[in-house]
C-alpha cells in the first residue's frame, strides 16, 4: 500500500524513516541514484562524526550519548546544500529538535513493515545495540507501538514493504512522489541499479 496525503510541500531532502530493519539504507542508495542525488546514511555519519562504531559509542557513553550525536550529525548532514536522500536511524524521531529539522525542508517517507518482517530481516541484530542479546521481535513490537505514531505524523509518504525488494521499494517510493507532482518522471535516471533486485 502507498499512502500519500495530498498536502504539497516543496522538495527538499528525502528522509526515510522506519523502524530498524526497514531497509532504509538499502533503498536509500537505491533511491539516490534514481535521483541522481547524494546519499547519506545518518548512522555511518554519526561514526564518522565520532570516531567510533554505534556499538562502540552506546557502550562508552549510552544511549544518551548516542542520541546527541544522532542530532548533531542530521543538523549537519541537512544544512548541506544540495538537496539528499537521508537514511535516517529508527530512533531519529524521538527527539523534538529532530522532528522540527526533519520537518522544515524535507520529505518524510515511512517504510513500513511488520515486526515479523522486521526482525526476520535483522537477524541476530549484530551492529544493533538496542538488540544485542535480546529478542528481536519483542523489542520491535515495543518500539512498533512506541514509535508508529510518530512516524505517522511526520510522514507524507507511507510504503509497505512487506515481502517487497529494494527495487520494488524504490519504484513505489518515486510513483508516490511522482504523484505527489515532487518529482518528475524526466528526473529519473535509467532504471538499472546496482542493488536493486536485492531482498530487503
Ligand atoms: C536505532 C536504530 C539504528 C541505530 C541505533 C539506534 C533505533 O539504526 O541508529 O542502533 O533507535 O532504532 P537502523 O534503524 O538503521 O538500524
Amino acid at each position: 500500500m502507498v499512502t500519500v496525503p495530498d498536502s504539497a510541500a516543496p522538495i527538499g531532502h528525502l528522509a526515510l524513516v522506519g523502524l530498524m530493519g526497514a531497509g532504509k539504507t538499502a533503498v536509500g542508495r537505491v533511491l539516490a541514484d534514481r535521483l541522481r542525488r547524494r546519499h547519506v546514511d545518518l548512522d555511518r555519519a554519526i561514526t564518522q562524526l565520532a570516531g567510533r562504531s554505534i556499538g562502540v559509542i552506546f557502550h562508552e557513553g549510552g544511549e544518551s550519548t548516542f542520541r546527541d550525536l544522532e542530532t548533531q550529525s542530521l543538523v549537519l548532514q541537512l544544512e548541506a546544500g544540495d538537496p539528499i536522500v537521508l537514511s535516517t536511524g529508527g530512533g531519529v524521531l524521538g527527539r523534538g529538535e529532530n522532528r522540527v529539522v526533519l520537518a522544515a525542508d524535507s520529505i518524510v517517507v515511512w517504510l513500513r513493515a511488520r515486526p515479523e518482517t522486521l526482525a526476520d530481516r535483522v537477524g541476530d541484530g549484530v551492529g544493533r545495540p538496542l538488540l544485542e542479546g535480546r529478542n528481536a521481535l519483542g523489542v520491535l513490537r515495543d518500539l512498533a507501538e512506541d514509535r508508529h505514531p510518530a512516524y505517522e505524523r511526520a510522514a507524507k509518504v507511507v510504503v509497505d514493504t512487506d515481502g517487497l525488494t529494494v527495487g520494488q521499494v524504490v519504484d513505489a517510493v518515486l510513483d508516490a512522489l511522482m504523484d505527489f507532482g515532487v518529482v518528475r518522471p524526466e528526473a529519473l535516471a535509467g532504471q538499472t541499479v546496482d542493488g536493486a533486485g536485492g531482498r530487503l
